[in-house]
């Protein structure tokens, strides 16, 4: 059954009655440039076509009442106190929530179902995909005029409040900006963007899901985002006009970074080589150089796992494995890392050959499944109806 009837049936089962607005948003790959974007570097983000769905009517009351298809669970608040449940999925919805409220006092109480079909924990950005589906829905609603931007600033701001990883903009502005068949491009500092036709001519995307989330990943992350201020912090107390790691040099890394503190420099070296490893990738696409782009992934995939420290064994095996196969031209670790998915870039038509040289393998060694995930690059955040 699609997702969109799955909301239907589900709303007039819980509220008895059809919602008023059903929304979807996306959630993304990045084919290069990881931890650059709170750093204000690059990224090369697109949406896909695996999303999450969002059912919404407006109450009489102050009441708000949420039911999960995935959960198979409900959960009721009101307007005023906003109290998060137990699952995180509620303080996604209800953190959209909060930080609306208090820029507007429109938001009233409301039925909400939510579906989604991005595989949790595989680092396609599902948080990003459901708190962008919330504020677009709640902003339809209740007549808030919020306009992409806003949309994706309010879903990285819910996941910094209502989740505490303190994560940059990429996965919601790729959510809510996905462009059919295209890359975004996009300067984390001006936030201006590039939509980049995808034709990797002869080839094609795999995603291939570790089926592993490990457990430090949101707090090893903030500690990443620290390690690159310090570095920051360093430089700027001689070059004032530094703000991020996007106005610093290596020279200046090794005049005041690295004497210092090993692991900052370590951190912040990383982000500048990936950001010039991102622009001669964009370079090597445009040009359909699709060997030169998959150095550059497997570049970037040692450098998170040796350098940045972001990897884990089953990323790098992954990696590693597929790097000695012909048809295979690059592949990394995708999204914030400590498992999730890596991208790989496959001679079209050999996927499923790669799938199965790797499922046992993967399984011989982590007991673990080794799950293909198969998109397409769409459409941003949407209304459905
Ligand atoms: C997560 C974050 C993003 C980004 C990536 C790493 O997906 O939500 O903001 O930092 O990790 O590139």
């Amino acid at each position: 059954m699609s997702l969109v009837k799955q909301i239907k049936d589900t709303f007039l089962q819980v509220f008895n009655s059809d919602p008023q607005i059903i929304a979807k948003s996306p959630g993304r790959i990045n084919v290069i440039g990881e931890h650059t974007d709170y750093n204000n570097g690059f990224v090369l983000p697109a949406a896909i076509d695996k999303g999450v769905y969002i059912g919404l009517s407006a109450r009489e009351d102050d009441q708000i009442e949420l039911f999960s298809i995935d959960y198979n669970e409900k959960y009721t608040t009101d307007t005023t106190s906003l109290i998060f449940g137990k699952e995180l999925w509620t303080n996604y919805i209800l953190g959209v929530t909060r930080i609306l409220s208090k820029q507007t006092d429109a938001i009233k109480g409301y039925n909400l179902v939510v579906v989604g079909d991005v595989p949790l924990g595989s680092g396609l950005s599902s948080s990003a995909a459901l708190t962008c589906a919330t504020s677009f829905s709640l902003g339809k609603l209740f007549n808030l005029n919020l306009s992409k931007l806003d949309i994706a600033k309010i879903g990285q701001q819910t996941e910094h409040e209502a989740v505490g990883v303190r994560c940059g903009i990429m996965d919601q502005f790729a959510s809510v900006f996905g462009q059919d068949n295209s890359l975004i491009k996009l300067d984390c500092r001006s936030l201006e963007y590039e939509y980049i036709p995808i034709q990797l001519e002869g080839y094609e995307i795999l995603l291939l899901n570790t089926n592993v989330k490990h457990s430090l990943a949101s707090s090893a992350y903030n500690k990443r985002r620290e390690s690159c201020e310090a570095a920051v912090a360093l430089v700027k107390e001689k070059y004032d006009e530094v703000d991020s790691l996007r106005d610093v040099t290596l020279a200046q890394l090794d005049e005041l970074v690295k004497p210092v503190n090993e692991e900052y420099y370590q951190k912040a070296r990383f982000v500048i080589q990936e950001n010039e490893r991102l622009l001669k990738a964009t370079e090597a696409l445009k040009a359909n150089n699709i060997t030169t782009l998959g150095k550059l992934l497997y570049q970037a995939h040692w450098a998170l796992s040796k350098e940045y420290e972001v990897s884990c064994e089953e990323l790098d095996f992954l990696v590693d494995t597929v790097s000695t196969y012909p048809e295979v031209a690059g592949a990394r670790m995708m999204g914030g890392g400590f498992g999730g998915c890596t991208i790989n870039i496959v001679q079209k038509g050999k996927s499923k050959a790669v799938i199965e040289k790797l499922t046992d393998l993967y399984f011989n060694k982590f007991s673990l499944n080794l799950i293909p995930i198969e998109v397409s690059i769409s459409n941003g955040t949407h209304e459905i109806y």
